[in-house]
C-alpha cells in the first residue's frame, strides 16, 4: 500500500488473495509496573494488526534497557509481559533484539495477515456511516499524572485494563459486521487519527462531546493542567481541521486530543450494523465501546465537534 493515506500497518501481496500485514511499535514507560509496561507495549504494538482487521501470526521484541544500572529482573518481568500478552493473542514472540540504552524502551515488531478481500484501511469511511470508539480516552493524562506521582491507586487500575486489553474482539467483530474502515487511536489521540481517516477517505466527521467516554479522573486531572506535551501538540495540529462548537471549552478540547497509548479501534461502520455490533462487543468484553458521531460528505473542515 502507498504512504498515502498513513494506514496501521505496511500491506505486502503475497498471491492467490492473500496479504502479509507488518508493524513495529516501542516506547519508554508509561507506567511504573514492568510487567504491565510489557503489557501494554506488546498489546498497543498488535494494535495495528487488528485495526486493519488482520490476524497476527508471530511477533518479534525490540528492547532497550540499562543494563548495568538497574536490576536484570526489571528486564525478565517487561518481556514476561510482553510473552503472556502475546500468548493471550494466540501466537509466540520468536526471537528480537536488545540493546543497552539510558532508558527502557520496548515493543514487538508484529507480522500478520488478512484475506485481500477482508482488509479495512482507514480510507473507506462512507456519509452516513456512525463512529463507533472500543476504549475510552485519557491515557496521556493519565500516565502523566502517574508520572508526577498523583494518580489514585483506582484511577491507575482502570486505565492499565484498558491500556493491556486486546483490540483483537475488536477486529473479529469488524469482519463479522462488515465495517467500511478503521484505524487504531494512539499517539495522534481522537481527533489526529478520525482526521486521517476523513483525509484518506475524502469525508468529513461530527463527533458529539457528550458522546465520548473517558477513564476515570480524566476531566479532573485535564482540568488541573495535567496535559501531557504530545497532546497539546495534537491539539495545535487538529486545530487546523477541526471545528469546535464555542460552548467546547480548551479543557474538553484536549481531552479529545490527548495522545493515547495502546487505544481502542475508531470503527466506521453501517448504520444498521453499528447497534449489533455494540450489542455483541460489550456484551463480551469488559471494556465497553460506543458511538461517538458519524460521518458526513466531505465539508469544509475534516471534524465537527458538538456539545
Ligand atoms: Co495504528
Ligand atoms: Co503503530
Ligand atoms: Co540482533
Amino acid at each position: 500500500m502507498g504512504f498515502d493515506g498513513a494506514d496501521d500497518c505496511a500491506v505486502v501481496r503475497l498471491g492467490q488473495g492473500r496479504l502479509l500485514l507488518q508493524t513495529v511499535d516501542f516506547f519508554t514507560p508509561v507506567v511504573d509496573d514492568p510487567y504491565q509496561f510489557g503489557q501494554i507495549a506488546a498489546a498497543n504494538s498488535l494494535s495495528d494488526i487488528y485495526a486493519m482487521g488482520g490476524k497476527p501470526i508471530f511477533a518479534l521484541n525490540i528492547a532497550a534497557f540499562p543494563i548495568k544500572d538497574l536490576p536484570k529482573k526489571i528486564l525478565v518481568d517487561i518481556l514476561q509481559g510482553g510473552a503472556d500478552k502475546a500468548k493471550e493473542a494466540g501466537i509466540t514472540i520468536a526471537g528480537g533484539h536488545s540493546i543497552d540504552d539510558k532508558e527502557p524502551k520496548y515493543g514487538l515488531v508484529v507480522t500478520g495477515e488478512i484475506k485481500e478481500s477482508d482488509l479495512i484501511t482507514n480510507a473507506a469511511a462512507k456519509p452516513g456511516n456512525i463512529l463507533i470508539l472500543t476504549k475510552p480516552l485519557g491515557t496521556g493524562i493519565i500516565s502523566t499524572a502517574i508520572k508526577k506521582e498523583i494518580a489514585p491507586q483506582e484511577v491507575i487500575d482502570q486505565a492499565v485494563e484498558s491500556m493491556t486489553a486486546l483490540n483483537s474482539a475488536a477486529a473479529d467483530l469488524m469482519l463479522k459486521y462488515k465495517a467500511a474502515s478503521a484505524t487504531d487511536v494512539t499517539g495522534f489521540g481522537l481527533l489526529g487519527h478520525l482526521g486521517e481517516m476523513c483525509r484518506a477517505s475524502r469525508v468529513s466527521a461530527k463527533v458529539e462531546f457528550g458522546k465520548v467516554n473517558f477513564l476515570k479522573d480524566v476531566k479532573r486531572l485535564a482540568q488541573d493542567g495535567i496535559i501531557p506535551d504530545g497532546t497539546r501538540r495534537n491539539l495545535d495540529y487538529a486545530a487546523g481541521f477541526t471545528s469546535f462548537t464555542p460552548s467546547i471549552s480548551e479543557v474538553q478540547r484536549l481531552m479529545l486530543a490527548d495522545a493515547q497509548t495502546s487505544g481502542g479501534l475508531l470503527i466506521s461502520i453501517d448504520p444498521e450494523r453499528a447497534d449489533e455490533y455494540l450489542k455483541e462487543f460489550n456484551g463480551s468484553s469488559r471494556i465497553s465501546a460506543f458511538i461517538i458521531g458519524k460521518i458526513i460528505p466531505r465539508a469544509k473542515k475534516l471534524i465537527y465537534i458538538s456539545g
